[in-house]
């Protein structure tokens, strides 16, 4: 017989672990020590025993009896237990938690800025699309085909369609936008262009695959450097501070000529040279130039009449200087301790 109940006991301690609801518990409860158990039937044939056998088998019924007794009844506690934080994380007259709402990119902020200051200055807002054709992106910039400077923008191309009219790639620039823009408008024209662009380079601290630019393009009669100069000061100015001075510097693009490079002077040590700046003094902070003839006549527009400038900057790059950003990777990690500080 002992071996019998030792058989049931451990099959109790098994079951009654695995239990998880009240219902279940009281039919374990009858099913291992109530009237029509096997335990109570056990009980019950005592009688024919022998007087020592009846006197160790009692013991070892009670004793089996009370331990799964106690299980239940802990089993019990726990369930009850369970159920109470339930009906506290039901009670609906608790305060809620507040559910974490986004944050605006810095960029937003920049590109928001940047709009206002341009519209102020009579510039509309152009768009073009992320997948564009050779064509714009390159050809119509007077980048053509097998042309050494297409090297300064490493393209992500797209796969050829068949019978497809142009090859598509990754907008390597905003400049493209340009060209669409100046395809359907005659001069004047005033406009900036910001949007996303795609380089097939290396990431690191400075370089994104993935970054925004915004491009500025003026066409009128007589426009000259002039124009380009005051309205770069203007714009950095209001951008980054009254404090900061540009220079221009004597650059290359096939869709400028002649072509700079706009400096500005370094924000921490006003120009006299520091870490930040590597000791120059002055940050690169965008490309510009006057337009090409070329590139006037692949659209359409008569270079002998009219003339402009055009500037393109990474958005990236110039909120990095506004705010003393040390990694442009941040801008698109969706880390909201980042995002949270603007
Ligand atoms: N598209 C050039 C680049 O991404 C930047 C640029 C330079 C744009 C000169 C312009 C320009 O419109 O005139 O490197």
């Amino acid at each position: 017989m002992g071996e019998h109940i030792k058989q049931i006991l451990e099959q109790a301690k098994q079951v009654i672990a695995s239990c998880a609801d009240e219902l279940a518990l009281q039919l374990l409860e009858s099913r291992f020590v109530g009237r029509k158990s096997q335990l109570a039937g056990l009980m019950g044939s005592l009688g024919q025993l022998s007087p020592e056998e009846r006197k160790t088998a009692g013991i070892l019924l009670n004793q089996a009896k009370q331990e799964i007794t106690e299980l239940i009844e802990k089993k019990r506690a726990e369930l009850d237990a369970i159920k109470q934080n339930m009906a506290i994380s039901r009670d609906v007259t608790l305060p809620g938690t507040k559910p974490q709402i986004g944050h605006l990119s810095p960029l937003t902020y920049i590109n928001r800025e940047l709009i206002d200051i341009f519209k102020e200055l009579g510039f509309e807002v152009a768009e073009g699309p992320e997948v564009e054709t050779e064509k714009n992106n390159f050809d119509l910039l007077n980048i053509p085909a097998n042309h050494p400077a297409r090297d300064q923008w490493d393209t992500f191309w797209l796969k050829h369609v068949k019978d497809a009219e142009d090859n598509t790639l990754l907008r390597t620039h905003t400049s493209p936008v340009q060209i669409r823009y100046m395809q359907n408008h005659q001069p004047p024209i005033r406009i900036i262009a910001p949007g996303r662009a795609y380089r097939y380079e290396a990431e690191d601290a400075t370089h994104s695959a993935v970054f925004s630019q915004i491009e500025g393009l003026m066409i009128d009669k007589d426009i000259s450097v002039a124009h380009l100069k005051a309205t770069m000061l203007h714009f950095v100015h209001r951008i980054l501070g009254e404090k900061h001075s540009i220079r221009l510097r004597p650059s290359f693009f096939p869709f400028t000529e002649p072509s700079f490079e706009v400096d500005v002077s370094c924000g921490l040590c006003v120009g006299k040279g520091c870490k930040s700046c590597s000791h120059k003094g002055w940050l690169e902070l965008m490309g510009a130039g006057m337009v090409h003839p070329q590139v006037l006549h692949n659209v359409g527009i008569d270079p002998e009449i009219y003339s402009g400038f055009a500037f393109g900057a990474g958005i990236e790059r110039l909120t990095m200087l506004k705010y003393g950003i040390t990694d442009i990777r941040l801008f698109l990690s969706g880390d909201m301790r980042f995002i949270k500080q603007f």
